[in-house]
């Protein structure tokens, strides 16, 4: 939610202002701006509802003079609709001082009372022009942005990320954050500030990733950070991993079309280097063993589709680590009183690193004293962070607002986790046989894009008109059910339940009437005659009731052919690692019904990739 870039140089900055702004647009956004300290010193500003595209038709139509300084913003709505006021920036000090701003200000309206009762007019319903103002009056008394700033950001409550500048201080920009995200980009006599690292990799990937309650100053020569009493900190510098061209659609229709194909890939990444002579060694976690001795209990919390990672990670950890394992949705976990202390391992998912409910839940985890530790995708993110260690899922940058690759690098991760802990705790020493498996996934995701993509897309071009879809699966085949159904719902818009298979007939299956079409996920019979032959008899059930059934099984399960309408294959795989496979057809069909009723797949309606306000 909201993309934040910042830039001073020597170069015009609108261009790459717009740029970045275009590379976070997948943060999900509903209206964008900019302004620019032009080179005669005057400070300009363009704001529009709708998407990056008629900003930049308004400033082709009108140009706004350019200049080397200059911040831009994507809104995503929260205090106010997505109108033309109500988009950021947001200007003070008679138009000379412009601020964006990404998060809640809590106390907004303490603030707004205050500001009015000092005459102060506003123009839109925004928390953001609360602070512009306090900014404007703070500048107006001190007379330095550094200053006025540092000021401001102590009497701000709530999760922000703030940037301002000021005409009569051309070539600075300054930058705070509490909880929402900023990073800082390094380059050469010039320097940029993002929401995450898409906003400036293409000009720099020399990163400093700041801390809690830090502010920050850009010059083109300078980078100066201090905490929110005015103390130097030191920024901690990293080095972007991905480049430009990995967060570029290519040839591909979509985003999500490239990131479900480059699945594999993610797969293989992600294990790349965490293998030592047949047994899995997380590098990252070197050190740590005392995180997973010793524990009475892990909790693992996340957001959306990570929680479903998490619960394939739940039976992954608990099989081969042997200890109890509760998945929390993040939301849920804080607002209750969790038995947690620290005997407890929290685990967090989060392919973004920035999702507040998850971030939140993890500083809570940590101030009861567990112990933490989070599975992220993003460097520089605040998650991992605030967490005692962080595995990295090596997916490469995800820009549908979909989640895909992502999903599968975080079943990887949670995998190699699950052997890592095992082995450390002599419970699972010795992992050959699932190393062999983790190894051979790659080509078998591979194989199930290569041979059954064109029939499930024909499958989703016949069921464009379908109103509802339900996913059934046992075991880890639950998981996946509920993300198949997630998949459908977040960008087809169709209505999708995804059940346990032990569950039907204690509900769903009222919902069952002729034609109603049912996926059901069948797990090998080689895992366990019992849960296949469960499986088969419920595919029986909705069958004798009308269903179309469509199923998903290994190649060469026949017991499943007399009762399915449709039977997508999967390769042999090992009873935690079907996931990875059966997930991709259900990923496949999901985008294939959004195309076939002409629908954006990549940025689907009222979703943000990056949720960062609760
Ligand atoms: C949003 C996105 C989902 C994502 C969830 C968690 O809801 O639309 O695709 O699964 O956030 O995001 P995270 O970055 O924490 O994995």
């Amino acid at each position: 939610m909201c993309g934040i870039v910042g830039y001073v140089g020597p170069r015009p900055s609108q261009d790459i202002l717009l740029a970045g702004l275009a590379r976070l647009e997948y943060r999900g956004y509903d209206s964008a701006g900019i302004a620019v300290i032009d080179d005669a010193g005057d400070l300009g500003m363009r704001k529009k509802a709708g998407k990056l595209a008629v900003l930049r038709d308004s400033l082709a139509d009108a140009a706004l003079p350019d200049g080397s300084t200059g911040i831009g913003h994507t809104r995503w709505a929260t205090h106010g609709g997505p109108t033309d006021v109500n988009a950021h920036p947001h200007l003070a000090d008679d138009g000379k001082l412009a601020v964006i701003h990404n998060g809640i200000i809590e106390n907004f309206s303490a603030l707004r009372a205050e500001l009015a009762d000092a005459g102060v007019t506003f123009l839109s319903e925004t928390d953001t022009e609360v602070a512009a103002a306090l900014l404007g009056q703070e500048y107006r008394r001190t007379g330095d942005l550094a200053t006025a700033f540092q000021a401001v950001v102590n009497r701000l409550e709530g999760a922000f990320t703030l940037l301002a500048m000021h005409q009569d201080q051309p070539g600075l920009v300054v930058g705070a954050r509490r909880n929402s995200p900023l990073v800082i980009g390094l380059g050469e006599g010039e320097n940029f500030l993002g929401s995450d690292v898409a906003a400036f990799v293409e000009h720099t990937r020399n990163a400093l990733a700041i801390g809690q309650d830090q502010i920050v100053a850009i010059t083109p020569s300078a980078v100066t950070v201090t905490d929110f009493e005015g103390n130097a900190v030191e920024a901690q510098p990293f080095e972007v991993s991905w480049d430009a061209a990995a967060a570029e659609k290519g040839g591909w229709s979509s985003f999500m079309a490239k990131e479900v194909a480059e699945q594999p890939e993610a797969v293989a990444n992600t294990i790349r280097g965490r293998v030592q002579e047949g047994q899995v060694i997380i590098p990252e976690l070197e050190g740590l063993d005392s995180l997973f001795l010793g524990i009475d209990r892990v909790i693992i919390t996340a957001c959306g589709t990570a929680s479903y990672a998490a619960l394939v990670g739940k039976y992954a950890i608990e099989q081969w680590a042997r200890v109890p394992v509760d998945v929390e949705l993040a939301h849920e976990f804080r607002y209750r009183d969790p038995v947690i202390g620290d005997d407890t391992l929290v685990i967090s998912i989060s392919q973004s690193g920035e999702t507040m409910d998850t971030l939140m839940a993890v500083k809570y985890a940590r101030e009861r004293g567990a112990r933490t530790l989070s599975v992220c995708n993003t460097q520089g993110a605040t998650i991992p962070r605030e967490s005692d260690a962080v595995v990295y899922t090596h997916a490469g940058p995800e820009v549908a607002v979909a989640s895909t690759k992502a999903f599968s690098a975080q079943i990887t991760a949670l995998l190699l986790l699950g052997l890592h802990m095992g082995r450390v705790r002599g419970t699972h020493v010795d992992a050959t046989a699932e190393v062999a498996e983790l190894q051979s996934l790659p080509d078998k995701v591979s194989w199930v894009l290569k041979n059954e993509q064109e029939h499930v897309s024909q499958l989703a071009g016949w069921m464009a008109d379908t109103r509802s879809v339900l996913f059934l699966g046992r075991h880890v085949g639950y998981p996946i059910a509920l993300e198949g159904a997630l998949k459908l719902k977040e960008i087809s818009y169709i209505h999708a339940e995804g059940f346990a298979a032990g569950e039907l007939k204690h509900g769903p299956i009222a919902l069952i009437e002729a034609g109603q079409p049912v996926f059901v996920l069948v797990p090998s019979p080689r895992h366990s005659a019992l849960i296949h032959s469960k499986v088969v008899s419920n595919i029986q059930e909705i069958r004798a009731r009308g269903a179309r059934v469509i199923v998903v099984a290994e190649e060469g399960d026949a017991a499943v052919l007399p009762f399915a309408d449709e039977v997508i294959r999967i390769p042999l795989a090992g009873a935690l690692f079907e996931p990875l496979l059966a997930v991709v057809p259900l990923q496949i069909f999901a985008m294939a019904l959004a195309t076939a009723k002409g629908l954006d797949v990549d940025q689907p309606r009222n979703l943000a990739k990056s949720v960062t306000v609760e």
